[in-house]
């Protein structure tokens, strides 16, 4: 096959999207995301390569569900998957758009309950120690009346819209440091007031949702289905042949880790206990705990890993389960896509003591080697505030000026467009 080098990929100024940048557009702005896509980006891929009528688009791992609401306001079927359960909360939340009146007046009678507010009364609250750990006690006890009301709500749909409403409000409420997405205590971190945080991030909300449904209903896109589940990438259930478009961006590898950056609402919603456990189902993640640095199916794979063994073993496992993990991804794309069907995966490369970890140019032998072609792969410059541009250069997870270990990466991923 022919050998293809990603170094000789001219950067693309037409997909940086300097000017017009639409992060805050219908509901993408409900609930910070780490890595999240650009939007604009998932609008040119849904233009270039859109589903067949009555056709479906899918992101295998779907985060906050940028996918499926552009998905959703292009007025095509999607769906998607993600192993957090925060994840696919906020996805669901944003993809449901709620009659602004109704909402309006239940969250008028949200916030008249604070006014019964007393925090000497008993609320039934989580237990879990981290909470103690995260919280002080005036705002553990709103947080915990702000739970209360949220499922006091009947409606499903505006019950998950006030939880995800909270959910984002929990690290600006905590002891967490806001710069950072690392679980890390800010000793002087000013108090914010939960009830106030919750007022003023509802009405943020209730306005992107108010333009978002009024758009659907004018295009009459109101019944497009869209369906998020909480699932596994490598096996994601989804029909065979039964998808015209994905648009998908894996996690990078031990940059992230997502169990960690939302234990918050992991701990108050009680989705997880076991935060060890929880983080070995995340692709990526530096706590997989396999052995084996074999990988078959890229020659580069192979050459990396044995360049990062010479410098940690264990770095060397977690990367080759990555990229073992990645290579069961490429498969379950190639088996759900319609012959003829377009997978396009956003993805960045890294480097780790010093190896340069090629991710992109990795998960497209692993694509090819699935029985996809190559249609096009483009190169763009990542703004910087979307993505940290610092690494610590021992472990290649994202880290701020302080470490002394940092070094700066160059911000830009690949976008690989493959058919079927
Ligand atoms: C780069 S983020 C995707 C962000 C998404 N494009 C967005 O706009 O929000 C990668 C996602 O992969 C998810 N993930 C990690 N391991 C997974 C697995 N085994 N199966 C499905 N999703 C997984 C993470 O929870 C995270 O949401």
């Amino acid at each position: 096959m022919r050998k293809r080098d990603f170094d000789k990929i001219k950067v693309s100024p037409s997909w940086a999207f300097n000017q017009d940048r639409s992060t805050n557009k219908w509901t993408h702005g409900y609930h910070r995301y780490p890595a999240k896509f650009l939007p604009n980006v998932v609008e040119k891929l849904i233009d270039l390569y859109p589903p067949e009528e009555g056709g479906m688009i899918a992101d295998l791992f779907a985060g906050c569900g940028t996918t499926l609401v552009e998905a959703k306001a292009h007025g095509y079927a999607s769906i998607g998957t993600d192993i957090n359960p925060v994840a696919t909360l906020i996805t669901r939340v944003k993809t449901t758009p709620i009659d602004p009146i109704k909402l309006e007046t239940e969250y008028n009678a949200f916030i008249a309950k604070f006014a019964n507010y007393d925090s000497k009364a008993f609320i039934d609250m989580p237990t879990h120690k981290r909470i103690d750990y995260w919280f002080k006690p005036e705002q553990k006890y709103k947080v915990a009346f702000l739970y209360q009301c949220a499922n006091e709500e009947t409606d499903d749909k505006i019950r998950e819209f006030f939880l995800v409403a909270i959910s984002h409000i929990l690290k600006n409420c905590s002891r967490w440091l806001q710069s950072s997405t690392k679980p890390q205590v800010d000793k002087i971190k000013p108090d914010v007031e939960p009830f106030g945080a919750f007022e003023q991030h509802c009405q943020q909300m209730m306005q992107s949702n108010k333009l978002f449904y009024e758009h659907l209903q004018t295009h009459n896109f109101f019944d497009v289905p869209c369906r998020i589940i909480e699932g596994d990438a490598r096996r994601t259930g989804i029909e065979d042949a039964s998808i015209d478009t994905i648009i998908t961006s894996p996690p990078y590898v031990t940059s992230y880790e997502y169990a960690d950056i939302h234990q918050l609402t992991g701990y108050w919603m009680e989705l997880f206990d076991d935060l060890a456990k929880f983080r070995q189902k995340f692709i990526g993640t530096s706590y997989s705990g396999k052995t084996s640095l074999e990988v078959s199916g890229s020659k580069l794979a192979t050459e990396i890993i044995k360049a990062l063994d010479e410098k940690s073993h264990l770095i060397a496992r977690n990367v080759a389960t990555y990229f073992n993990d990645l290579n069961q991804v490429a498969e379950e794309m190639a088996r759900i896509l319609k012959d003829g069907g377009y997978a396009c995966v956003v993805i960045g490369n890294t480097t780790i003591k010093e190896v340069q970890i090629k991710s992109a140019q990795v998960f497209f032998d692993f694509l090819r080697g699935a029985g996809l072609k190559e249609e096009k792969i483009i190169k763009r410059n990542i703004p910087y505030k979307l993505m940290p541009t610092l690494r610590d250069k021992n472990t290649g997870r994202f880290t701020t000026l302080d470490n002394k270990d940092c070094k700066k990466v160059y911000p830009n991923e690949y976008i690989i467009i493959m058919q079927k």
